[in-house]
């Protein structure tokens, strides 16, 4: 039989064979991509769907309607996982420990979820006895690369499809198909949107007038974020607690780590903390531009590092950025699963033993300063430290005897360079 050029032919190892598609389980976001992928596979493939939509944290959604509209487009299961707090405790923490700013910038919120997201589709596909697993993705972003190396890697049994990638239909198509197909299109069809993806921990905007790089963020993309433009004239200092690098308490009160992620993104959104404009390296080899809203790590990621940096070494201080660029790299490109990953974290859980204490931060119209600091575990004596007299403690005259050997080899190899021809 001649593939279906809508289809087309597999060219990894992980990717279904149509003719074995009986059974898919389909990432389900209740947008116009999943819902017309949601009949167009009952249609293609003659199979059955289950979906599964996840909540990261993601707000404004009504998980009710969606479960709705996926049973009404004919799903014969349609799961909400509330994945807040395991998103939280086991990727957000790890973010926060290792300081995670893929190109400086970007605080790896999507990179973070896919990973979860995709592990959960596994265990619902075979909870639900699906051969099969199919997600929005485009060709051209990192986010099939996360998925789909998660699939392949946690479970080798089960295929894949990608349908954005293979069927061809532009938007004006898909709005043609779903109108066909009675899926109601939110919105109108008009305007086209910005392709957003959010969760707790930050949103992103891609598309539009950001793929000119000539052209200045329009008001309209901000959802989450007040312009610091129109934050309050009135600075606000919110004290966060730390107990082994995580975040326990804002202004003293102690919360978990979900509530406090959202109370942290409430605070800094106020303040129009978090925007990011953002020039990025895409895995995949394109070089793209996002928009984004992260107000929680724009508070969170500052506070943290400043507190490690008083409580660790010079040397802990110098090799762990690397560690933490490394880290970033790894889970911006989709290798979660990859074992270095972990030895990573291992390190960075063991650096952050001592992360305890408390960090103010002072926000105002789009900053968020680190003004005051306190630990019990900070290598730091104000006596020590102080310009005034410290007493025997710290050896002014030893100075002078550090600075001729710590000098030594620099001072030698000037001279060579400079020695007269
Ligand atoms: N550029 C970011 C990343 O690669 C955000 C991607 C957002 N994904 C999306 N499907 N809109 O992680």
């Amino acid at each position: 039989m001649s593939p279906d050029p809508h289809i087309g032919a597999p060219t990894a190892s992980y990717e279904a064979d149509p003719e074995a598609v009986s059974r898919v389980l389909l990432l389900y976001s209740g947008g116009l991509d999943t819902s017309v992928m949601l009949k167009w596979i009952q249609d293609r493939y003659d199979a059955e769907v289950v979906c599964l939509t996840v909540d990261l944290g993601q707000p404004g959604e009504d998980w009710e309607v969606i479960r709705a509209k996926a049973l009404r487009l004919g799903a014969r299961e349609c799961h909400v996982a509330d994945a807040r707090e395991e998103f939280a405790r086991e990727y957000v923490a790890r973010a926060i420990r290792a300081n995670a700013l893929y190109g400086g910038g970007y605080p790896l919120f999507t990179a973070l979820g896919r990973p979860l997201i995709a592990k959960l589709a596994v265990e619902q596909a075979r909870a639900s006895g699906c051969d099969t697993i199919a997600h929005g993705c485009t060709g051209k972003g990192n986010d099939q690369v996360r998925i789909e190396a998660t699939i392949a890697t946690l479970a080798p049994e089960l295929g894949v499809i990608a349908p954005v990638r293979t069927w061809q239909m532009g938007r004006e198509e898909e709005i043609a198909y779903a109108r066909e197909h009675g899926i109601p299109v939110k919105g109108g069809s008009e305007a086209v949107p910005y392709s957003i993806d959010d969760n707790l921990w930050g949103r992103s905007s891609e598309g539009r007038w950001i793929e000119d790089l000539a052209h200045a963020p329009e008001d309209d993309v901000f959802e989450l974020v007040t312009r610091p433009e129109e934050a309050p004239s009135q600075a606000q200092v919110v004290t966060l607690s730390f107990e082994r690098g995580l975040p326990v308490a804002i202004d003293g009160t102690p919360m978990g780590l979900v509530e406090l992620l959202q109370r942290a993104g409430e605070l800094g959104a106020r303040h129009g903390v978090g925007i990011v404009d953002h020039i990025e390296d895409r895995i995949v080899g394109l070089k793209v531009r996002d928009i984004y809203e992260a107000p929680a790590a724009g508070i969170i990621l500052p506070a943290h590092q400043d507190l490690e940096r008083l409580v660790c070494t010079i040397h802990q201080n110098q090799f762990k950025p690397e560690l933490e660029r490394q880290w970033a790299y790894l889970v911006y490109a989709g290798l979660w699963w990859e074992p270095l990953r972990a030895d990573l974290d291992a390190y960075m859980e063991h650096v952050n033993e001592c992360v305890t204490g408390e960090i103010g931060v002072k926000l105002y119209k789009g900053s968020a300063r680190v003004v005051t600091r306190a630990s019990p575990n900070a290598v730091y004596d104000a006596s020590l430290a102080s310009f005034a007299a410290s007493g025997g403690l710290f050896s002014q005259s030893a100075a002078p005897g550090f600075i001729e050997l710590w000098s030594l080899q620099s001072r030698l190899a000037w001279r060579l360079r400079n020695r007269p021809r």
